[in-house]
């Protein structure tokens, strides 16, 4: 048998201040809740997952069916009666378990594949009963704390809320990750009490637990406590927003990608960018893309995903892109946007260029192709679904509605007029 991972998603998350479920807030346009199932899916070491849901349950369970596959599954929780319930959910199905069960929760989307295999590994290596994941703080407020008996083995975990002044001053803090020998502790998921200052069964108990009844309790001390955060509020989701984005610009930097201002730079984790390549400042790269190499991005460019690009790229200022292929040596240099689009090679867009992809009364998306050596003038309007062929031409200011045949100019401005004196007609009134 495999490890099995239970996720807990089903709380309100009242300090969000959200209609929303807390762990289908963004980061990158990508869930809290998208971030620790997907990690957990890079370690491949999980064979199934259990996500507990309760709070906008039927949202979670829509957005794990549209983006997972079936090793990925929903258990209820209603009422949320804490964490220790919401574990208990999940007892029945696996009654008959053998193995070990990774528990994590759905509002931490920083912790790392790395840490989490080096935590199963240390729990199996340990022959433990139960590992929790535990981080040094400077401000340990608002987690709970780790109790350690003198001779430093773990004695139980306090909640902030039932924490005395003493325990408040202990820096070691629960990140809310844990690895348990099921057969063994499973039994305490009925024994719970809810005897505690918020009256929740909570999932931290199962520490003190296993103490009394002497099985091995270790703890694994996280290396960097970043990726312990768990997002509770607004402020939380845009800090851990930035630890993210620090942590993915220091990664592609580190395989050869210029980025000028790290300080007003976003870019995707899911993004990958060859080297050489050069990001100028305020750039916003989100979802996923591949970029190529020797690309220069900005400054002031916008990649929504789903964006591939060859090498030798340039998209400028203010240029918008979003679900398009661009082939290498093509340009797209000033406040365009490019959508649903292919791009071949040797494409020059000029200024202000649009692809109109978009029919807001039918809500469908057209599609815009566009061949090598293409060229179109500033303040073309590109309507979808519409082809230029290899390199066809529109002319600056024109409508394309249909088809450019191969190596034509497609023309549609007004005729000039030119009225003399009008202006001093008109003055002279
Ligand atoms: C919890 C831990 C705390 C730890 C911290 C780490 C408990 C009692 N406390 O506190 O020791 O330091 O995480 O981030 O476990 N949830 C449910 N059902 C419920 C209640 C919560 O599924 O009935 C889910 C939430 O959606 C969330 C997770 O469990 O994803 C943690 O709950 P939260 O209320 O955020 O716990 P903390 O107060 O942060
Ligand atoms: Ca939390």
């Amino acid at each position: 048998m495999g490890i099995k991972s239970i996720v807990l998603a089903a709380g309100k998350g009242t300090r969000m201040k959200s209609e929303k479920s807390k762990v289908l807030h963004e980061i990158f346009d990508k869930t809290l809740l998208g971030y620790v199932l997907d990690t957990i899916n890079k370690t491949e070491m999980i064979d199934e997952t259990y996500v507990v849901v309760g709070h906008c349950a039927e949202q979670v369970t829509d957005f794990i069916k549209t983006n997972y596959n079936d090793n990925i599954k929903t258990v209820i929780q209603s009422p949320q009666l804490g964490t220790g319930h919401a574990v208990s959910m999940v007892c029945d199905e696996l009654d008959d378990f053998n193995d070990n069960v990774l528990i994590l929760c759905g509002d931490t989307p920083l912790i790392t594949e790395k840490t989490i295999k080096e935590f199963i590994t240390s729990h199996k290596d340990n022959k433990a009963d139960i590992t929790v994941m535990s981080a040094i703080l400077d401000n340990p407020k608002n987690y709970g704390r780790i109790i350690r008996n003198v001779d430093k083995t773990l004695n139980k975990i306090v909640e902030e809320k039932d924490a005395n002044s003493e325990e408040k001053q202990i820096q070691e803090v629960n990140a809310g990750i844990y690895c348990l020998n099921w057969q063994k502790i499973k039994k305490s998921f009925s024994e719970l009490k809810s005897n505690n200052a918020q009256g929740e069964y909570y999932l931290t108990d199962i520490i003190s637990w296993s103490v009394k009844r002497g099985l091995s309790v270790q703890a694994y001390t996280l290396e960097n406590s970043d990726e312990m955060l768990g997002i509770n509020s607004k402020m939380q989701l845009a800090e851990a927003a930035k630890i993210l984005n620090q942590r993915n610009l220091k990664k592609f930097m580190e395989q050869g990608v210029t980025i000028v201002d790290p300080a007003t730079t976003w870019i995707s984790e899911d993004t990958i960018i060859g080297n050489d390549t050069i990001i100028y400042p305020s750039v916003y790269i989100s979802g996923k893309n591949i970029i190529g190499s020797n690309c220069k991005i900005g400054p002031m460019a916008h990649i929504r995903g789903e964006v591939e690009t060859g090498d030798y790229v340039r998209i400028g200022n203010f240029v918008e892109i979003k679900k398009s292929k661009i082939k290498s040596h093509t340009n797209v240099s000033h406040l365009s946007y490019i959508g649903d689009s292919e791009l071949g090679e040797h494409v020059n867009i000029g200024a202000g260029t649009i692809t109109a992809n978009y029919n807001p009364i039918t809500k469908e998306k057209t599609q815009t192709k566009i061949g090598d050596y293409a060229n179109t003038g500033s303040n073309s309007v590109l309507v979808a679904p519409v082809e230029l062929e290899e390199g066809a031409f529109v002319a600056a200011g024109s409508v394309a509605t249909k088809k450019v045949s191969a190596w034509s100019l497609m023309i549609n401005r007004a005729p000039v007029k030119m009225l003399a004196d009008w202006v001093k007609s008109k003055l002279n009134k």
